[in-house]
């Protein structure tokens, strides 16, 4: 546990981010920090923080920091009392499915996603009435109700192995479009979008080992395009781009990698190319650099996660220090959910995936 004083956060933070933020800022948000780990430490509390994560809070208070698969795999493994969970709340109820017995606290109510909004437990229900039989896959960004419903979940780092290790014709991939689209892409198969999940009338025919996809997206990845990939490799024509899976099918062709939060972290760390250009929440190049020096990151920051933006090391603070916004799923929700999040956590994805 980080028992660190003001004055070594401060040095440490200033180390990794004198390029990014002012002094001013730092020697503040030490002493926030500082509060929040000596606080952590007295309520017998972990701290995980998301990839997204602004990069001040980033580098002083989480005990683990990853993606939404690495996060929930610790979330199921931890002994501490308090799960805080500096993430978005489909991430807190996650760890709430998995750790039943611990008190969850989000920082920021509010930290929605716009994928968790765009599905419902009825959609998946109608969509199981029209294909029965078929398995249902449901990425994480969604509520503990819509998880229940389903036969598997799956993330951006392991949606294709989760897809293949089902051995099924046909599978319903709920609830991003365009992740749907690219695990189909890289899975060679078809994907149609029937009238109930927003697509058109008469596009029910289940040929070709089909991927039932819908018609949610996310608010931050749906804004990179083509254009803007042309126009940076103008200015920049040695530039490596990398995507989240949550971007456009085109935007992921035209993209050099494609992959989970981590995973696009890995790539920039593993390779030695002279300018990045991360698609996915800006923060993510702030952190890399603090960390890599050495790296050259781009950044296209008028495309923000405002959810994932809402959680402050203030907020944090607070949610400690009142034990505040504990996150809840209700008991028979809950296990049916953890089924379907327990079966994803068993597949170890092969270097073929
Ligand atoms: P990762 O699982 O890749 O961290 O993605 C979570 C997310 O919400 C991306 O927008
Ligand atoms: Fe949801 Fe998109 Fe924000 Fe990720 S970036 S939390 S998918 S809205």
């Amino acid at each position: 546990m980080n028992t660190m004083s003001v004055e070594s956060i401060y040095q440490d933070l200033k180390t990794k981010l004198h390029d990014v933020v002012p002094d001013v800022e730092l020697r503040l948000k030490s002493e926030i920090a500082f509060e929040i780990n000596k606080l952590k430490k007295e309520r017998n509390a972990v701290i995980l923080g998301h990839n997204y994560m602004e990069p001040a809070l980033f580098y002083s208070i989480p005990d683990y920091v990853g993606d939404s698969l690495e996060l929930s795999r610790i979330a199921s493994k931890t002994e501490k009392d308090i799960i805080v969970f500096c993430g978005v709340r489909f991430m807190a109820e996650t760890a709430k499915i998995l750790s039943p017995q611990k008190t969850v606290l989000i920082p920021a109510k509010k930290a929605g996603c716009s994928l968790a909004d765009g599905i419902t437990a009825e959609d998946v229900r109608q969509l199981k009435s029209k294909f029965p039989g078929v398995p249902v896959v449901t990425y994480v960004n969604t509520t503990a109700e819509v998880k229940a419903e389903s036969d598997i979940c799956c993330t951006s780092s392991n949606a294709v192995a989760v897809v293949k290790s089902l051995k099924s014709e046909t599978v319903i991939f709920l609830p991003d479009e365009y992740l749907a689209r690219n695990v189909a892409h890289e899975t060679g198969r078809h994907i149609i979008f029937p009238a109930l999940t927003g697509g058109d009338p008469g596009n029910e025919t289940l040929l070709d080992k089909p991927i039932i996809g819908w018609k949610a997206r996310c608010e931050v990845h749906e804004k990179f395009t083509v254009e803007d990939i042309q126009n940076v490799h103008k200015q920049f024509p040695d530039v490596v781009i990398l995507a989240h899976p949550e971007c456009s099918p085109e935007v992921v062709a035209a993209s050099d990698y494609s992959g989970s939060t981590t995973q696009m972290i890995r790539h920039v760390q593993q390779t030695n190319a002279p300018r990045y250009l991360l698609l996915t929440e800006c923060s993510m190049g702030d952190n890399i650099m603090a960390a890599n020096p050495e790296k050259n990151m781009l950044r296209l920051c008028s495309i923000r996660c405002p959810h994932m933006n809402e959680i402050t090391l203030e907020d944090t603070l607070e949610a400690l220090r009142k034990t505040q916004h504990v996150v809840e799923v209700p008991e028979e929700i809950r296990v049916r959910a953890y089924r379907a999040v327990e079966r994803m956590l068993q597949i170890i994805p092969s270097a073929a995936d």
